[in-house]
C-alpha cells in the first residue's frame, strides 16, 4: 500500500466498509438472480450450494444490501445533488471521453455522471427492494397479479442496475487512480487537481 502524507483522504474506513458491503452483495445477487433469470445460467447456482440454497439465500442477501445501501444513501445524498454545473459537464462528456478534457466545468467531490448514477442506482434499489418484498412468497402473502407485475419490474430493474454498475466500475478503472480511493481511502493531490478541481480546493485551501 503506498502511503503518502502528501495525499487527500476521500473515504475513511467506515465509508469503504459500507460501500464494499453493497458491493459484494450486489455481486452475490447478480450471480443468484441471473441463474433463476434463464436455463442457461441455472449451473451459477452451484456456487451457493445449490438451487435450494441459492433460493433461500437471495432475498435474505437483499435484505443486507438495501439495509447497507440506505446507510449509504444518506451518507451521499447531499453531495450528489444536481445544479446546472453538473448538466453542463454531463453535455460535455463525450468530449472528455474523447481525450479532451479542457473545456469541462469544475467539479465538486463528484461528478455531474457520478451524481447522476447515484439517482438512478437509487431509484433501481427502490424499484427492486419493493418488488423483491412483494414477491418473496415464504414470508409474505401478495395477491397473485402483484406478485406477477413485481416479477417483471424485478427483472428489468436488476438488468438495468447491472448495466449501471458495468459502467460504474469500468469509469472507476478508466479513470487511473480512483479505485484505490475505495481501497485505501486516499487520493493524490494531482488526481483531485484533474479530475475535481473544486473538492481539491475546498480540502487544500489552493488554487
Ligand atoms: C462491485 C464493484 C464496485 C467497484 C469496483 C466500485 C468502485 C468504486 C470506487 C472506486 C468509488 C470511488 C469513486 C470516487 O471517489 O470518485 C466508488 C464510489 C461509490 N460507489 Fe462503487 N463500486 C462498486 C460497486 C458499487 C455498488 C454495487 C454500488 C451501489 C449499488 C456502488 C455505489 C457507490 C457510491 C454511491 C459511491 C460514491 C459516489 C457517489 O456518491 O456518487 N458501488 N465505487
Amino acid at each position: 500500500m503506498i502511503r503518502n502524507p502528501r495525499d487527500l483522504q476521500r473515504y475513511n474506513a467506515s465509508e469503504r466498509a459500507n460501500h464494499w458491503i453493497v458491493g459484494i452483495c450486489f455481486i452475490l445477487l447478480a450471480l443468484s438472480g441471473l441463474a433463476f433469470f434463464h436455463p442457461a445460467l441455472f449451473p451459477l447456482v452451484n456456487l451457493f450450494g445449490g438451487g435450494t440454497w441459492a433460493r433461500i439465500l437471495h432475498p435474505w442477501i437483499g435484505v443486507v444490501m438495501a439495509v447497507f445501501f440506505v446507510i449509504m444513501f444518506f451518507r451521499f445524498a447531499s453531495l450528489n445533488l444536481m445544479g446546472g454545473k453538473d448538466w453542463d459537464w454531463l453535455s460535455k462528456v463525450g468530449k472528455m471521453v474523447d481525450g479532451n478534457d479542457h473545456d469541462m466545468p469544475e467539479q465538486g467531490k463528484y461528478n455531474g455522471g457520478q451524481k447522476l448514477l447515484f439517482w438512478l442506482l437509487t431509484l433501481c434499489m427502490v424499484l427492486i427492494t419493493v418488488s423483491g418484498v412483494v414477491m418473496w412468497r415464504s414470508q409474505f402473502d401478495f395477491p397473485v397479479g402483484l406478485v406477477r407485475a413485481a416479477v417483471v419490474v424485478h427483472a428489468a430493474a436488476a438488468a438495468f442496475m447491472i448495466g449501471l454498475i458495468f459502467v460504474h466500475v469500468y469509469a472507476a478503472i478508466w479513470t487511473r487512480g480512483t479505485i484505490r480511493a475505495m481501497l485505501y481511502g486516499t487520493v493524490t493531490r494531482a488526481w483531485a487537481k484533474q479530475h475535481h478541481r473544486g473538492w481539491y480546493r475546498q480540502m487544500t485551501g489552493k488554487d
